[in-house]
């Protein structure tokens, strides 16, 4: 990667008598940063900044989010645009070589996908290691990391073209994983791949095609699936994402670093905002209750939080929800099913948007608010929701580890911290402890 940020002034800190001057870098969109990389060298000054609010922990050239705004781009290009006209195989393209494939591009890419759909046949004995019951999540993230054990040359950190396997095989294994780890929590034979069939095609087949019966399904239904996965490619630095650059960082191998992300993806405040989302809906029952949820929600005293509501980058819009909220309408058409759970879901955006609480607080619906609906009618158990957020967020974390590797100021993240534990003190026998 081209290092593109600018430096287009300087910023003072003073701290007691002294001042420092400090860069500051401007991007091509967005707010500047101070680069406080020398402040400790030059003052022993740390900055400190749990959850990092006000840190930009890399230069980057992927996405970009705007969220006053409610803006989201791939590669320039607006999650709408994407979302209506373009395909998942085609942005995953378009994230890792940071253009739109020209025709025979694309065709190589794809055949390349296609190429790496199946698992080494020794995969299938880790998931026979797995309870029946243990979460699809959990499968997926050992198994993901287990590829690591087949896949271990170090080369993909400095070759090219091992490195490109390495992305090829991980975008294409991961339907393949999500779906056995489904189908092993069902008891169901596994499906092997079918590379005549599109990306989501194939995935759906895989998840809910028996061998006893013939499996169709609809052009909508597909499509849906794979808007799903455009929704979910990339965000920027978010949580798992973050992770994997730190684990690929130290210089760690990709299978290890995405079963890294997925970890970090699957908690309530991430990845598995959807799956709480939709128990919460499930849980409210009736229009009639929303007002206790709501009271709930504002009650500081009480540690529930509306599911699928607020983020931490958006704070006027995500237009992701707007996406799946229209996806769910056409796929609930398309089924021809009357889910009261998205009567519940309208009316809840409704009142919450207009209620001061949630107003003053920026809170708005974000992706997870529709998608658990849309996810259950096509047939998902709440436990796969963060499963297929995984598959599709594999490749905006394999596109930001490989623009990581690329960068020539990268290095290995190491954060630091205010200590406030014990100060020294001397080791005492066990007989002189108070
Ligand atoms: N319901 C009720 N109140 C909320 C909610 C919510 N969903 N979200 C934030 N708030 C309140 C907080 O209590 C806080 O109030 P205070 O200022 O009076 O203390 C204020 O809004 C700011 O919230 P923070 O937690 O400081 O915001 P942060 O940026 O750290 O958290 C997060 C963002 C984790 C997404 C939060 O809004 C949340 O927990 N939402 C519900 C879970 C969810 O939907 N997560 C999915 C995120 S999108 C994704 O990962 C794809």
């Amino acid at each position: 990667m081209e290092n593109k940020i600018k430096n287009t002034g300087t910023a003072t800190v003073t701290i007691g008598k002294d001042s420092y001057d400090l860069p500051i870098y401007q991007g091509s969109m967005g707010a500047p940063g101070i680069d406080v990389r020398s402040l400790y060298k030059q003052s022993g000054h740390f900055t400190f900044d749990p959850g990092y609010t006000s840190t930009c922990s890399t230069e980057s050239q992927i996405t970009f989010i705007n969220g006053g705004e409610g803006q989201l781009l791939y590669r320039g290009y607006p999650i709408e645009q994407l979302a209506e006209k373009s395909t998942f195989l085609e942005v995953a393209y378009l994230l890792i070589n940071g253009e739109l494939p020209k025709r025979e591009e694309f065709q190589n890419f794809s055949e390349s996908i296609t190429k790496h759909t199946m698992l080494h046949d020794s995969v299938e004995n880790f998931f026979h290691g797995f309870r029946r019951d243990a979460h699809p999540m959990a499968m997926v993230c050992g198994t993901v990391g287990a590829l690591s054990g087949f896949y271990h040359d170090d080369a993909h950190t400095t070759k090219d073209e091992a490195r490109d396997i390495a992305i090829h095989r991980l975008i294409a294994k991961m339907p393949t994983i999500a779906a056995r780890a489904y189908k092993y929590s069902v008891g169901q034979p596994h499906v092997y791949p079918t590379n005549s069939m599109s990306y989501a095609e194939n995935f759906l087949n895989m998840c809910f095609s028996v061998p006893a019966e013939k499996y169709t399904v609809s052009p909508t239904i597909i499509r849906a699936m794979d808007k799903i996965f455009i929704l979910h490619a990339d965000h920027e630095q978010n949580a798992s994402t973050s992770t994997v650059r730190l684990a690929g960082s130290s210089g760690a191998n990709p299978y290890a670093c995405i079963a890294a992300g997925v970890a970090c993806l699957w908690g309530p405040s991430h990845g598995g905002a959807n799956e709480a989302c939709l128990n919460m809906l499930r849980e409210i029952g009736t229009v009639d209750r929303i007002p206790e949820f709501i009271a709930r929600a504002k009650d500081k005293s009480d540690p529930f939080r509306l599911m699928g509501f607020g983020h931490r980058v958006y704070k006027n819009f995500d237009p992701r929800s707007r996406v799946m909220q229209k996806v769910a309408h056409e796929v609930l058409d398309e089924l021809d099913l009357n889910d009261p759970i998205l009567d519940i879901a309208k009316e809840l955006e409704k009142i919450a948007l207009e209620d001061e609480y949630f107003v003053s607080k920026k809170l708005y619906p974000n992706v997870d608010f529709y998608s658990g609906i849309v996810l259950n009618a096509l047939g998902f158990p709440t436990s796969m929701f963060t499963v297929l957020f995984a598959l599709a967020r594999t490749v905006g974390w394999i596109s930001q580890w490989n623009e990581m590797l690329e960068d020539p100021t990268q290095r290995i993240g190491r954060p630091r911290q205010l200590y406030s534990g014990a100060v020294s003190r001397d080791y005492l026998d066990v007989d002189d402890r108070a």
